[in-house]
């Protein structure tokens, strides 16, 4: 069988999806293309959005801005992506299309593949830096995974209190402002950056300092271009386990890819192929 995949979403030209999933077809051994759709703003939705189902695909990713757009002309959803409100994979059963978002769980498989000393402590606390689309994944997951302490820092307070509506599990979360985070970053175990401050162009600025840490500290930031963002190299200098942002690409794709497949494919290869990718930009 032919999987045809692709990718909506605008702007996409530079998206990296094709060749993840192109790689991931190849490792898997399944014959296969990932067309891109590049929507238009100016024109309606629905009707592009029909034109890409009529296209014989098995299924496509879903990025800004139709993540949340897409949702009513879908015929069902995975819990996490009701939950979390944004679909970022579709899959097509028998012309029923039905939306998953695997953000939440590509960051916890990258997170697990590299340090999963994490995973055997749930109550260590942690905290979200940020309280957009990829902060709800990522929160909902942890949760939903069993850790006990999340806590979120956000610019705008309320923002971060909206998200802990998905807290249906008892979990402790404080939200906090990201002066009163920088002050007790010691407290914690796991430091994720979720926002797009530091991405290029603007490789200059961090949404925090990091002074404050313990070594050891593990440290992700979910921007993967630079790879070494300015929040991980002062994350560097105090010794903390750097976590980077590619892998959470990667594994939410090999997670799209399952859907659609049912295969795992491992991206062990990938990992570095992407690297030598992005610092070729
Ligand atoms: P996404 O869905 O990709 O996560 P988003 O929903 O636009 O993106 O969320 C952006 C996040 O980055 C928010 O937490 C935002 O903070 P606010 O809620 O206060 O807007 C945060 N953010 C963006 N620019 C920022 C900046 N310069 N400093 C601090 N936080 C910033």
């Amino acid at each position: 069988m032919m999987y045809h995949l692709g990718l909506i979403g605008y702007p996409i030209k530079h998206s990296l999806s094709p060749w993840i999933h192109e790689q991931l077809l190849k490792e898997a051994m399944l014959p296969g293309d990932y067309r891109l759709f590049e929507l238009s703003l100016e024109r309606s939705f629905a009707e592009q959005l029909n034109h890409v189902k009529q296209q014989n695909l098995h299924g496509f990713n879903v990025t800004v801005p139709f993540k949340e757009t897409i949702i009513p002309y879908l015929n069902g959803l995975s819990d996490e992506a009701r939950a979390i409100g944004a679909v970022n994979t579709v899959v097509n059963q028998n012309e029923r299309w039905i939306g998953y978002n695997t953000d939440g769980i590509g960051y916890l498989r990258a997170l697990e593949n590299q340090y999963p000393h994490v995973f055997m402590n749930k109550t260590c606390p942690i905290l979200i830096i940020g309280a957009g689309g990829a902060a709800r994944g990522i929160y909902y997951a942890l949760l939903s995974n069993g850790f006990r302490h999340v806590d979120i820092a956000n610019r705008t307070i309320e923002k971060a209190y909206a998200i802990t509506e998905l807290n249906t599990y008892n979990t402790r979360t404080d939200c906090i402002t990201l002066e009163q985070a920088e002050k007790q970053l010691d407290k914690y175990t796991l430091i994720i950056q979720s926002t797009s401050v530091g991405m290029k162009p603007h490789n200059k600025v961090t949404p925090l300092h990091l002074n404050q840490i313990k070594p050891r500290t593990i440290v992700s930031d979910i921007v993967y271009q630079p790879i070494e963002t300015l929040f991980l190299k002062e994350a560097e200098k105090k010794q903390a386990l750097v976590h980077y942002g590619h892998a959470m690409l990667l594994y939410q794709a090999q997670a799209a890819f399952e859907i659609w497949t049912n295969q795992r494919v491992s991206i062990d290869n990938l990992d570095l192929k992407l690297q030598t990718r992005l610092e070729g930009n």
